[in-house]
């Protein structure tokens, strides 16, 4: 879909379907009333008739109204004016473009002043308008033989602003909107794709077609390459698999080389078994999900790409499946980390923590400003917060404040969970440096607390995406999350000095 940015009242345009807003109860906004005005009363009457009395996420579609240049007028419902917040406003472009839908309309013009935000500028109501639009349009039917109908007809949204104050920002958020949507539907598409094909093989080929069109350095490691350097907890994971492991890593310089670039590491596990410590059945499907990480930072690295970021980022990404087999780690046994750390795998579930300890230390090499893991860690994290909100844990606060505002501002939120000294003891080992589970309490606390005995010598973060990364049941999918988040982040730390 195209969008475009018009300074524009809807009085004087022309066009197949203007979007405006009515509060409740009956209340017009200020384009509704431009309308309503060379209609000559006719919307009020309307109004009137009580077919819409503005309720938040309703809508109406007109016809033909007299002295208007547009084809037909969907009035949105936006609620209560002094209830009007960001949730209602995103509710109100939800309701729009599934009233759109319905229509035969391939090019509408969204009035966006009529949604007063107090606490939001036009430029954030661009950008998460474009990112709305993108994601109610995206279809993952590339596995099925026949595509499914019932797509928008909808081709082109204008977004109209009442004043010329603002286009610069809207025109640069909308660019960004999109970018952000672009790395989001990449982001789907991995997680989405089934894991005989989304292999970590896979992986290594669309981190490569990447870098072939958006200009990134890519190397990939093999497994022989990571025995030289010493992965061993890396390797004890990929060792019950026939697909070989690799190690992604991309190169994005907006800044001189000399710059010590932001890391990125996505855990990639493209399938999770369990291991020895094999799961139950029932949804196991769903563990193709488990590269959702790694996923979201090939979609990052494409925004940040897209949008020719000033600033350095690298992305590394350990690729496995984690299967049982003869070959297969079993509880008990001990690897050796690149770190020189001796492991007890207790619990060869607990594998996305293995993978991520050698990528982190292997991230010590870019002398990284900051080190953000991303990664489908805990079934504990989906407990302790649900589906709505990332998990967050840090040995830096400033570092985690600026992604917590991230990810406020996108819409994409984290919550911080604490780090403190207190929970490492939970991961003594009587055989090993350190044990790979803690037991059943603060699960996610003491994976973060494994992943924290790897990332002593940067400023590092760590997002448990576990109940974020996908929705299941009807709605099964991926949900590109936490790209918005790591996007403006990156966005953030472009503007700021330090
Ligand atoms: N990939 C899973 C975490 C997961 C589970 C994410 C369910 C989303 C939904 C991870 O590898 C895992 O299996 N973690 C174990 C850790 C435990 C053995 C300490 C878990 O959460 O059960
Ligand atoms: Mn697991
Ligand atoms: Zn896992």
């Amino acid at each position: 879909m195209d969008f475009a940015i018009k300074v524009a009242t809807p009085e004087k345009q022309r066009g197949a379907c203007a979007v405006v807003g009515v509060f409740e109860t009956r209340k017009m906004t200020e384009s509704a009333k431009a309308l309503d005005k060379i209609a000559q009363g006719h919307l009020k009457n309307i109004l009137a008739s009580g077919d819409m009395d503005g309720k938040a996420s309703t809508s109406l579609l007109l016809h033909n109204i007299p002295g208007t240049l547009f084809k037909r007028i969907l009035l949105i419902g936006l609620g209560k004016e002094q209830e009007f917040k960001e949730k209602i406003f995103l509710a109100a472009i939800g309701a729009t473009l599934a009233a759109l839908q319905k229509t035969a309309v391939t090019d509408a013009m969204l009035f966006l002043s009529d949604f007063p935000l107090k606490t939001r500028d036009n430029a954030w109501k661009v950008s998460q308008t474009v990112i709305a639009a993108a994601n109610h349009q995206y279809r993952f039917d590339q596995l099925k033989s026949k595509p499914e109908t019932e797509i928008s007809n909808l081709k082109k949204l204008t977004l109209c602003l009442d004043n010329r104050a603002e286009s610069v920002a809207c025109e640069e958020a909308l660019q960004r909107g999109l970018a952000i949507a672009h790395g989001m539907c990449l982001t789907k598409d991995l997680g989405n794709l089934a894991p005989n094909i989304c292999t970590p093989a896979y992986l290594a080929k669309q981190a490569k077609d990447l870098a072939k069109s958006h200009k990134l350095k890519v190397t990939v490691l093999e497994e022989k390459d990571m025995e030289k350097l010493g992965m061993g907890s890396l390797l004890s994971v990929a060792q019950g698999s026939e697909q070989p492991a690799k190690l992604i890593v991309l190169e994005y310089y907006g800044l001189s080389k000399k710059d010590n670039p932001i890391v990125l590491v996505g855990k990639g596990v493209t399938f999770d078994t369990g291991g020895i410590s094999l799961k139950p059945a029932a949804e196991m499907d769903e563990m193709k999900f488990d590269m959702s990480g790694a996923a979201s930072v090939l979609g990052t690295l494409q925004a940040v790409a897209e949008i020719k970021l000033p600033v350095n980022v690298v992305g590394i990404i350990p690729a496995t499946e984690n299967m049982p087999s003869g070959k297969a780690t079993k509880p008990g046994d001990v690897v050796t980390s690149l770190s020189g750390q001796t492991i007890e795998v207790l619990n060869t579930d607990a594998e996305g923590r293995l993978i991520l300890c050698d990528a982190l230390t292997y991230a010590e090499r870019y002398n990284p400003k900051v080190v953000i893991d991303i990664a489908t860690l805990t079934g504990a994290c989906v407990i302790a917060l649900g589906n709505f909100t990332t998990g967050l844990l840090s040995n830096d606060d400033k570092l985690a404040q600026a992604l917590l505002a991230a990810g406020e501002h996108t819409g994409d939120r984290a919550w911080q969970l604490p780090l403190w000294d207190e929970y490492q003891d939970l991961l003594r080992s009587n055989f090993a440096d350190i044990a790979n589970i803690g037991g059943r309490a603060a699960g996610t606390i003491t994976a973060a607390c494994f992943l924290s005995r790897f990332t002593k010598k940067y400023r590092w973060a760590h997002l448990d995406i576990a109940g974020t990364a996908w929705k299941s049941g009807k709605e099964k999918g991926s949900t590109g999350r936490p790209v918005p988040l790591l996007t403006q982040f990156l966005i953030d730390q472009s503007k700021s000095t330090d």
